[in-house]
């Protein structure tokens, strides 16, 4: 095995707006009295934010015209940027920053992979857009993990194929799409609980003695 290439996913790897993502759904089903849990939580990570509506409204026992949804959608959002606002380069853990930089130093070439549209305005207001050779994020593509479109197009912007490219994820849906792709892959937190992916890390930092 010869990475030249690491895709991280964005939120639950590098940074802990996983966490944000779930409060602002939260917040949302308690307004809709519709019962959500951190075990539905985990279903929706890696997932876009139209899927992850669905899943959540499979509990309510109403149905939404499809300009309901969008607004619940769109509440969601709101909220989820409000939290974000909060975020500076403080929270942006120092080991990750140092674990990402000795990537580099090896001659490894970086990029972000995410589902997510708000990728943009984390990494302006982490300020870690410079530590990445290439992003690909939600805005760009059709498909959202499982399907492998995010990292097979972090992998083109990288100049990569993906066998020379590693994903690490926390979501079962990343998982499945880096092996979708034809990508090595690690997994961390819920994912690595699962047992998922070709290499379990328990921290970023343990890439530093895999590859
Ligand atoms: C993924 C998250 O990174 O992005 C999902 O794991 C989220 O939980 C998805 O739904 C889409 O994010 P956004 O910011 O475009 O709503
Ligand atoms: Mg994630």
């Amino acid at each position: 095995m010869d990475i030249k290439g690491i895709i991280f996913d964005l939120d639950g790897v590098l940074c802990s707006t996983d966490e944000y993502h779930y409060r602002a759904w939260k917040q949302l089903a308690d307004e809709l009295g519709i019962p959500f849990d951190r075990k539905i939580n985990d279903r929706l990570r890696g997932v876009s934010r139209e899927k992850s509506l669905e899943i959540i409204l499979e509990k309510s026992s109403k149905s939404y015209t499809e300009e309901e949804k969008r607004r619940f959608a769109d509440s969601k959002n709101r909220t989820y940027r409000q939290l974000l606002s909060e975020l500076t380069k403080n929270d942006f853990p120092k080991d990750v920053t140092d674990t990402l930089l000795r990537l580099k130093k090896a001659g490894k070439r970086l990029a972000v992979g995410s589902s997510s549209k708000n990728t943009p305005l984390i990494l302006e207001r982490l300020e870690i857009r410079n530590l990445f050779d290439a992003v690909a994020d939600g805005n760009d593509i059709v498909h959202s993990k499982p399907d492998p479109e995010v990292f097979l197009l972090a992998a083109k912007r990288l100049g990569l194929a993906p066998r020379d490219c590693l994903v690490v994820e926390d979501a079962e849906s990343g998982i499945q799409a880096g092996k979708a792709g034809g990508f090595y892959t690690a997994s961390v937190g819920e994912a690595a609980r699962l047992g998922l992916g070709d290499f379990r890390l328990g921290r970023l930092g343990d890439l530093l003695g895999m590859i």
